[in-house]
């Protein structure tokens, strides 16, 4: 039999990133496959003939196959953001207050289908509050997409490590001088001090013993972190375990 290719190139191939790659091919298929059948039979109409415990098998394979397929997407674009070079970036003026009320639109509604409310500078939905402080005219420039993400990923973070009944976020944006600073403030977990520095490394969840029950890779602060460098910023962060955080982003304004 034909040896595959794939795990040919995988046993050949001392580079992680592009292991990583290739792996995360070759699991996509089999999981759109899963999810787009358990989807069809969920969205037939002969659904309410199935037994409870049926209905309820299905769409828990529907929902952990949609969780397996973000999380290989997560790391296929792991990949993509960490061979991006400065040339690479698409360029342009952004209304810095605009983009984050997208973000943070994209951020709340992560988790289900219920309507967020936009009122002045507050995004919120079901006791979570996206309190926006940014002067209208604020532009960056910047590579919109990845902007976008970055933003999304952090206010996600600010949402998913933060267990209070009533989740505040604010983000507040200044300029001074050259450079524009947006921070992202949470009354959420926090960071001990002995893990603030290796929350930006590649897989690194904090938690007191490996049990890979978090949700998510440990991916988000590693790409935060390299698409600031690609557009020659920073990010530092201020937290207290118990208090919450403060994460500050630094750009350049041109
Ligand atoms: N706002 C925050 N409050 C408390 N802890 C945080 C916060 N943001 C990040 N962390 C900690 O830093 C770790 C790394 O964050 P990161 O965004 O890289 O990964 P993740 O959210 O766990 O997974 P992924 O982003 O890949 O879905 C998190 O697992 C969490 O322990
Ligand atoms: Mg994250």
């Amino acid at each position: 039999m034909e040896k595959d290719m794939v795990a040919e190139n995988i046993q050949n191939d001392k580079n992680p990133t592009k292991m990583l790659s290739l792996v995360s091919h070759k699991l996509k298929t089999p999981l759109s496959i899963i999810n787009g059948y358990s989807e069809a039979i969920l969205s037939q109409s002969a659904k309410e003939k199935f037994s409870p415990f049926t209905a309820k098998a299905l769409e828990e394979i529907n929902k952990q196959g949609t969780k397996l397929c973000n999380l290989v997407d997560k790391l296929l674009l792991f990949n993509k953001v960490e061979s991006l070079q400065p040339k690479d970036l698409a360029k342009k003026s952004i209304n810095l207050k605009n983009l984050i009320k997208t973000s943070a639109n994209d951020a709340i509604s992560h988790d289900d289908e219920v309507a967020t409310v936009s009122a002045g500078s507050t995004v919120a939905k079901k006791g979570t509050f996206i309190e926006i402080d940014c002067p209208s005219s604020l532009e960056i420039k910047a590579d919109e997409e990845l902007m976008s993400f970055l933003l999304e990923e952090m206010l996600t973070n600010a949402i998913k490590f933060n267990n209070k009944a009533e989740k505040i976020i604010k983000v507040q944006c200044t300029h001074h001088g050259d450079s524009i600073s947006v921070s992202i403030r949470d009354y959420g977990a926090g960071i001990r001090p002995q893990d603030v520095n290796k929350i930006f490394e590649s897989f690194y969840q904090v938690d007191d013993y490996f049990t890979g029950q978090i949700d998510g890779w440990g991916l988000g602060l590693t790409m935060v972190k390299k698409i600031l460098e690609l557009h020659g910023g920073s990010i530092s962060v201020i937290s207290d375990r118990g208090l919450g955080s403060i994460f500050t982003v630094s750009l350049p304004v041109a």
